[in-house]
């Protein structure tokens, strides 16, 4: 309605004759392919081709002559990325840019609420839309394969149902404030180690079934304006321009009409861009560049060299127009689009989005006996040990570090909230990583501590000693190896010896609750020696409020895991069956490529370690709850699925304990018999619902085909094939509450 009232007041606003000279492109009114062709008709060739790259780090130029504003973009999918030199990664320096650095992709998968995803993707589209960019580049929905991919914290999970699910409200979130998303990295660039070599040997159906469905979701459902293909190759060919990637799947069968823009230097060529469908090349290092000079953009692949094929004939007009009018779309839908929002930044609403958020995702694994909530009447003394308690994480990890006006560390929330209702006493336990800065953006802490590790576990224990609780805030950091751009972690272990100095802890003081921050999983060999431990992401500016919150009780855990955390390597079907990290090869072109066959295929995650029957530390969806829940026994409206191809199961959850909590619904679908090896389950439905003390609901699945259905390559359709199948209802993958037998005739 508003923008229609809107037009209408411009309409009568306008004198007619004023309207009616408006050229096409730049009246609003007009439908938007109409605009498209009016823009491209009055476009040289030369600002045909200057429109498709680069001209600084983050713009294209538009078409200054006609008024076609030019396209900033900015990364990242957790933050508003602070400005950098027109043509350097290195800081401008600018004092009007630091944001809200909201929690990691992981600990959004793991609220399992679509509406938390909508409230993500709103705040931090103002945000983007308030520092004038028109792309936000993000979000990241590559999956989970390896816990040792260092990018993990980016994406969301290990389950492409799950995934899809919580990408569409982000997209829809961000382009409410006419800007849009660039969701990434379309394809498979689910490792960092020889990222930019990496070639993915993937068959279809896994592909179609694991890889695809999330960003799928996001071109069909979410109706994002762009994308950004990946470094990695596919088939031999690079993902920013692989034909069957941009061509065939994503503009072919999905329809889509948004613009690919090119990760920052995946583009190697001109022949294969022009023709693999990628519309904008950004940060490319061609050839005869230096960095920096000048002319460095003349020189990328779909500039000079491309309008010179033009020009003799290599190549025709045709590609390149379909390129122009993608870059077209793009502009007329963010920076042209008169009607947008104005954005904020840093707003008390995105500071609180920043802890409903966090405090929805962060996880409880394991909370024996009553340590958690923390009960003030019972505790005195509480002994905070860890650096993680007390180093910033918004700074680190590649291409999503931000720079904030403020992170709130565990520590500080915790002596914010508890005040001297008890005693804190802090120990280092061990030193990490003291630095702090990323591309010229400092922390301004500084961690250094000279102290041996002996001194510092010494100085650890004696605190512990005379606590009544010990808090343990330890995981990763963000620095290389440990959940960072552009390397992978070396093992599952925590790093800096925290299990033994873990291990030391417990033995000093049993009342030990540790709170692991990362964004993938580690492995826990002390697992059965702490009461309590929460999987605790990198939650943004109010990481201490939030983590806080959830150990005093503020808030109640709800958060579940979006992917499985092995025991070990030894439990992920990637490693198991030696696919990773690939066999170094030599390419088309004769560089060096790291063939690396998926040999685990759809067997990803909890698929794999249910057809294995292996047990890992905690499943994928678990996650626990300061109340209790019980499920009663679930039914289905029928015993075959119906004609229309729908079958709807009910069951009934009742919250038996003393506080209001929210638990997260699972459903599954197994297939009883298949002519392909499916996995023992599958999610393919989940409902958040909350539930006061004794209140008891019922949750109701409507089930359709597409979710009994594999992707038969040989039809390249899914199929769903009649026979027995069954609606399993869980509150995890290994937690199973009921389950109902259906035939599908
Ligand atoms: C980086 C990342 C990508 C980021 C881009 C711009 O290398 O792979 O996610 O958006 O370049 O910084």
């Amino acid at each position: 309605m508003k923008k229609l009232a809107l037009a209408v007041a411009l309409a009568v606003a306008l004198p007619l004759t004023a309207q009616q000279e408006l050229p096409v492109y730049l009246n609003e009114q007009k439908p938007l392919e109409e605009r498209v062709e009016d823009a491209l008709k009055r476009m040289t060739l030369r600002e045909k081709i200057n429109i498709i790259h680069a001209q600084s780090k983050f713009s294209a130029p538009g078409v200054p002559r006609l008024g076609i504003p030019e396209l900033w973009c900015t990364d990242g999918p957790m933050g508003v990325r602070p400005e950098v030199m027109w043509d350097e990664w290195e800081q401008a320096k600018w004092t009007n840019d630091s944001c809200t650095a909201f929690p990691s992709l992981t600990c959004l998968a793991a609220t399992w609420n679509p509406e938390m995803g909508q409230l993500y993707g709103k705040s931090i589209g103002a945000e983007a839309r308030f520092r004038n960019k028109s792309v936000l580049l993000g979000p990241g929905v590559n999956i989970y394969r390896t816990p040792l991919c260092g990018r993990n914290f980016e994406y969301m999970g290990e389950d492409p149902y799950l995934a899809s699910r919580m990408v569409v409200p982000y997209v829809q979130g961000v382009q409410s404030n006419g800007v849009s998303v660039c969701v990434k990295h379309f394809a498979l660039n689910n490792n960092e180690i020889n990222r930019h070599t990496s070639n993915p040997i993937v068959d279809d159906r896994t592909l179609y079934e694991i890889y695809l469905p999330a960003f799928k979701a996001a071109a069909v459902e979410g109706k994002a304006w762009s994308f950004m293909g990946g470094y990695n190759l596919f088939r031999g060919e690079h993902a920013s321009y692989n034909p069957i990637l941009m061509n065939q799947i994503l503009k072919g069968e999905w329809k889509w009409d948004g613009a690919v823009i090119s990760d920052w230097g995946a583009v190697h060529d001109t022949k294969t861009a022009v023709s693999g469908g990628l519309d904008m090349e950004f940060g490319s290092w061609t050839d005869g560049l230096s960095e920096g000079a000048s002319n460095a953009y003349d020189n990328y692949w779909l500039a000079t060299p491309y309008l010179k094929g033009i020009q003799d004939g290599t190549y025709s007009e045709d590609e390149l127009n379909d390129k122009v009018r993608r870059v077209l779309r793009l502009t007329f839908r963010t920076a042209m689009d008169r009607n947008r929002p104005w954005g904020a930044m840093v707003s008390d609403a995105h500071k609180q989005a920043c802890k409903t958020i966090g405090e929805e995702g962060v996880v409880l694994l394991r909370n024996e006996g009553s340590l958690l909530p923390i009960d003030l009447n019972k505790v005195k003394k509480i002994a905070v040990i860890g650096e993680n308690a007390i180093k910033m994480m918004t700074v680190g990890g590649g291409s999503s570090s931000l720079k904030v006006k403020y992170e709130v560390t565990p520590l500080q929330g915790l002596k914010a909230r508890i005040g001297n209702q008890a005693e804190i006493v802090y120990a280092r336990g061990y030193v990490g990583d003291p630095t702090g800065e990323y591309n010229g953006v400092k922390t301004g802490q500084d961690l250094n501590d000279p102290r041996s590790a002996e001194e510092l576990t010494a100085e650890a224990v004696e605190v512990a000693k005379h606590a009544d609780i010990v808090l343990f805030f330890g995981g990763l950091n963000k620095s290389d190896h440990q959940d960072c751009e552009g390397t992978d972690r070396l093992t599952m272990d925590l790093p800096y010896n925290q299990n033994a100095l873990i291990e030391t802890l417990a033995a000093a003081n049993p009342n030990l609750v540790v709170i692991n921050i990362s964004g993938t999983g580690v492995a826990m060999p002390w697992v059965n020696k702490v009461p309590s431990i929460l999987q605790a992401w990198y939650l943004g500016n109010e990481t201490g409020n939030t983590l806080a919150s959830i150990l005093m009780g503020d808030a109640n855990p709800s958060g579940k895991l979006p992917y499985t955390y092995y025991a070990s390597l030894e439990q992920c079907g990637a490693h198991k069956l030696g696919a990773y990290p690939g066999t170094k090869g030599v390419g088309a072109l004769g560089e060096e490529v790291w063939d690396m066959p998926y040999n685990e295929g759809v067997f990803v995650g909890y698929r794999f370690t249910d057809k294995n029957k292996l047990k890992p530390t905690f499943p994928f969806g678990h996650g626990l709850s300061y109340t209790t829940f019980e499920y009663g026994k679930p039914t289905a409206n029928s015993k075959t699925m119906n004609a229309d191809g729908t079958l709807t199961v009910k069951v009934t959850v009742k919250n038996t304990g003393n506080r209001t909590g929210k638990e997260i619904v699972q459903l599954y679908i197994a297939d009883k018999k298949a002519s392909v090896a499916r996995p023992v389950k599958e999610l393919k439905g989940f409902q958040k619902i909350t539930l006061a003390p004794g209140e008891e609901k019922e949750v109701s699945f409507t089930i359709c085909k597409q979710a009994l259905s594999f992707f038969d390559e040989a039809k390249h359709d899914w199929v769903a094939e009649p026979g027995k199948f069954e609606a399993i209802i869980a509150a995890s993958a290994t937690d199973i509450k009921g389950v109902v037998p259906f035939t599908l005739e």
